[in-house]
């Protein structure tokens, strides 16, 4: 029996007064024989999955739901496990990619500013920028002169994730600034507060404060941030050339955005639920990247 990581996402998710034990890698596991339980999935009835706490071959057992992510279950007599329990170190990422998304945009904080001013020089390097405040960032696709007013929910990680993609990936993203790609539209959308939304759309998706998943993204997504501390922000990346391909498909002009942005994340949700992507470089959009 294949388990596919969708099987096992839903078993995450379905399962969860499955008790949780040990650590492991799921995605890994390719050969496992579910026997009764897959039979219980299929009815979404996990609960009668008995478990005991102290058996040796599940270390110590935590609930699904908590940190999530091990399952044990039965098998020709013996305890199996299937696990992506959360290391502490996995938990520290996931609490660190909470805070980040907590921070609002501080003009008077001076980390804020030099973040700004970092976003400016790796957009352009060539010139200066005449202040916090200025005429200059309209350029670049922020409604006024000010581009914090720009960040509302998606808060001080917005201006983070732009200042990422300007300098992980220079060339997509200068290519993007300055819409150079395909038939435009004579109605563009704006670039930085696209990013913006971006970056709001990608924390709704992800629902990384929901005290249940409502969705397989945010264990699959939990899964990758454990191997990658950067993965919420090449997220970001894929997300933002996703979103411009989709944009150019469409020939859509800003009164569609919404719509774009939609489908955007549809489509990011669906390349992250796919069997062989375990990071987020092996989306097939990863590729689009420079
Ligand atoms: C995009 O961001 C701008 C600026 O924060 C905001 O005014 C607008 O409502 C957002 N649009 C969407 C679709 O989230
Ligand atoms: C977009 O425009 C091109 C030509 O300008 C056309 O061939 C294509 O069908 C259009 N696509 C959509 C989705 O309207």
């Amino acid at each position: 029996m294949l388990v596919t990581k969708n099987m096992f996402v839903f078993m995450l998710l379905y399962c969860n007064k499955l008790m949780l034990c040990g650590i492991h890698h799921p995605l890994k596991l390719q050969v496992l024989e579910l026997g009764a339980l897959l039979f219980h999935i299929a009815d979404m009835k996990c609960f009668s999955v008995a478990v005991k706490p102290d058996d040796a071959t599940c270390g110590s057992p935590t609930w699904i739901g908590k940190g999530l992510t091990c399952v044990c279950f039965k098998r020709k007599g013996a305890y199996e496990r299937i696990c992506i329990n959360l290391t502490p170190q996995q938990e520290e990422r996931l609490k660190r990619l909470k805070d980040r998304m907590k921070v609002y945009f501080d003009a008077s904080r001076p980390e804020h500013q030099d973040a700004l001013r970092a976003l400016w020089s790796a957009t352009y390097p060539d010139r200066e920028l005449s202040g916090l405040i200025s005429d200059q960032w309209k350029e670049m696709g922020w409604q006024g002169r000010d581009p914090s007013t720009d960040f509302r929910g998606a808060g001080f990680l917005s201006l983070e994730n732009l200042v990422f993609f300007a300098k992980t990936f220079s060339i997509s993203f200068q290519h993007l600034l300055r819409k150079q790609g395909g038939k435009r539209s004579a109605w563009e959308y704006p670039f930085a507060v696209a990013g913006v939304n971006i970056t709001f759309m990608i924390m709704q998706m992800l629902d990384l404060d929901a005290m249940k998943p409502r969705t397989f993204v945010r264990p699959v997504f939990l899964q990758i941030l454990s191997e990658s501390e950067w993965a919420f922000d090449l997220l970001y990346c894929v997300a933002f050339v996703v979103m411009d391909n989709q944009w150019l498909h469409r020939n859509a002009t800003y009164m569609e955005f919404n719509d774009v942005l939609k489908s955007t994340r549809a489509q990011v949700e669906r390349e992250l639920l796919m069997d062989d992507v375990l990071r987020i470089e092996d989306m097939p959009s990863y590729s689009l990247l420079i």
